[in-house]
């Protein structure tokens, strides 16, 4: 998470791509590394905007959206690079417009709002109160974005009071205000879901804390909240079988899993056997956790709605 947000003076994506160019209608868009910028510039063939590449969104795993600034507002950019096809394509959201101009072929304006929301989720120390303060923005998330400021930290350390070490640990959070609340406050909780048209339709496969709120495991209990398996300081595990063992903490036996808000993992031992499961006995997520492609995205998210999957059943939402 420390690079959803990066300069684009920085970006990875940006420099192993110094040339990037794409065409949508009359339109076409090129990404062009110069020296230690990168330039962003949109054409309708006889006139063209360029500007420099403020801000990147999204660390590029599946994809990665650019915030220009033009004419006094940020922009977020009308397309996007993604990674599985090695280039740009139109933004998420941005698919169902047709530009009138060659300004709104740029991108979308974005308001007071929407910046201080993206950069609230994508950056640490850029909103406060409710006002955008960009001077004071680190970009990433940081362990401020979570533990609160360092500054209070270091100055309750110096004062000699240690008992009051003024970082707040989520680690105290009971299961539910972690994964919904805490993790929810950026990766959309069940509440924010349901307040959507359609509670977003499809594209809610991204929106972890609700997908796993739908499934028959969830339960305000710390064995299936987001930190039972993922470890927010480090990278984010892909092998299979790291998962088993989760799985396994309450599906131990042929008898239904019991509540037990107590143990936080319980490592997999060997006489251990998944209760239920007639099938296999590893790599659960695999079947249980499908990766799907949401629609535009260029990307397979793992389904976190834990499920039987039948062959032709459609994707609940
Ligand atoms: C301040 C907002 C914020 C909070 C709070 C937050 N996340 Fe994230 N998280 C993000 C953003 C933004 C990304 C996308 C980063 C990217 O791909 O560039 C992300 C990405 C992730 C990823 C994928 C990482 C990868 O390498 O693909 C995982 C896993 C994750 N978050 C888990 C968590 C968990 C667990 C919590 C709660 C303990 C949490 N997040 C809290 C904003 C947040
Ligand atoms: C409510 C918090 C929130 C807001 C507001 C938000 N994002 Fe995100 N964004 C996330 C989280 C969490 C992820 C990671 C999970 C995912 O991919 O859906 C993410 C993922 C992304 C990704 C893909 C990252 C990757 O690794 O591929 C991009 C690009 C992105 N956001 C851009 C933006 C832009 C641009 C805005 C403003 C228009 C914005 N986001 C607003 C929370 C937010
Ligand atoms: C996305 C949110 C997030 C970010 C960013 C984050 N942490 Fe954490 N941190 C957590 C959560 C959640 C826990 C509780 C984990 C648990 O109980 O298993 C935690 C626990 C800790 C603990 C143990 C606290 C205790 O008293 O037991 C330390 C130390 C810590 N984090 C340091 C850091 C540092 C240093 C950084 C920056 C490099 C950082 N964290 C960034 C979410 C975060
Ligand atoms: C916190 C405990 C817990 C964890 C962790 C957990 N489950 Fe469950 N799971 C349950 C409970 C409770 C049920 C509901 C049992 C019932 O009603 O019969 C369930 C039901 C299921 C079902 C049946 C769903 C259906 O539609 O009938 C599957 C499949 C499943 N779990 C797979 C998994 C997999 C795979 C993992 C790991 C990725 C996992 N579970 C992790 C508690 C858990
Ligand atoms: C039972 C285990 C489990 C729990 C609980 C869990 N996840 Fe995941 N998560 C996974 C797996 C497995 C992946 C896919 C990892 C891979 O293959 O790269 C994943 C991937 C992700 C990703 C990357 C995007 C994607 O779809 O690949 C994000 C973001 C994420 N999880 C956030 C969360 C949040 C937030 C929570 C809490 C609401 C959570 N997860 C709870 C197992 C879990
Ligand atoms: C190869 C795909 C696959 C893998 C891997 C897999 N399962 Fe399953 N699982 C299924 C299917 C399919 C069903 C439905 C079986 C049926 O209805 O006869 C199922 C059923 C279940 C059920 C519900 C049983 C019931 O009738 O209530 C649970 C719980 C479950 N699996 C847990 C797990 C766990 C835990 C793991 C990992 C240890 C796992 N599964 C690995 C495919 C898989």
């Amino acid at each position: 998470m420390a690079r959803a947000l990066e300069l684009g003076s920085d970006s990875a994506v940006l420099r192993s791509h110094p040339h990037l160019s794409f065409g949508s209608g009359a339109y076409v868009y090129e990404i062009a590394r110069a020296g230690d910028k990168s330039v962003y510039s949109v054409s309708d063939g006889s006139n063209k905007i360029s500007e420099p590449i403020v801000y990147t969104f999204g660390q590029g795993n599946a994809g990665q959206t650019y915030v220009i600034f033009h004419d006094g507002s940020y922009y977020e950019s009308r397309v996007s690079f993604y990674r599985e096809i090695g280039g740009l394509d139109l933004t998420l959201g941005s698919r169902d417009m047709a530009p009138a101009s060659l300004n709104e072929a740029l991108g979308r304006k974005m308001s007071h709002n929407d910046a201080r929301d993206c950069f609230g989720c994508h950056a640490t120390g850029a909103v406060g109160g409710s006002q955008l303060q960009l001077y004071k923005l680190v970009p990433g998330i940081r362990c401020e974005a979570c533990h609160g400021s360092g500054e209070r930290h270091v100055a309750a350390m110096r004062s000699g009071s240690v008992e009051a070490k003024q970082i707040f640990n989520p680690g105290i959070l009971s299961g539910d205000l972690l994964s919904q609340e805490f993790c929810g406050s950026c990766h959309r909780s069940v509440d924010e879901v349901f307040a959507m048209p359609q509670r977003g339709e499809i594209n809610n496969l991204r929106f972890q804390p609700y997908r796993i709120f739908k499934s028959k495991c969830y339960q305000d209990d710390r064995r299936i909240s987001c930190i039972a398996c993922h470890d927010p300081h480090a990278e984010l595990i892909s092998n299979p079988a790291f998962y088993d063992s989760k799985c396994l903490s309450c599906h131990l036996s042929s008898r239904k899993p019991k509540r037990e808000s107590s143990a936080k993992t319980i490592p997999e031992t060997a006489e251990r056997k998944p209760g239920g499961c007639t099938v296999e006995v590893r790599n659960c997520v695999t079947c249980h956790m499908p990766k799907i492609e949401l629609p535009g995205a260029h990307f397979k998210f793992s389904d976190h709605w834990i499920r039987i999957v039948r062959p032709n059943e459609p994707v609940p939402y």
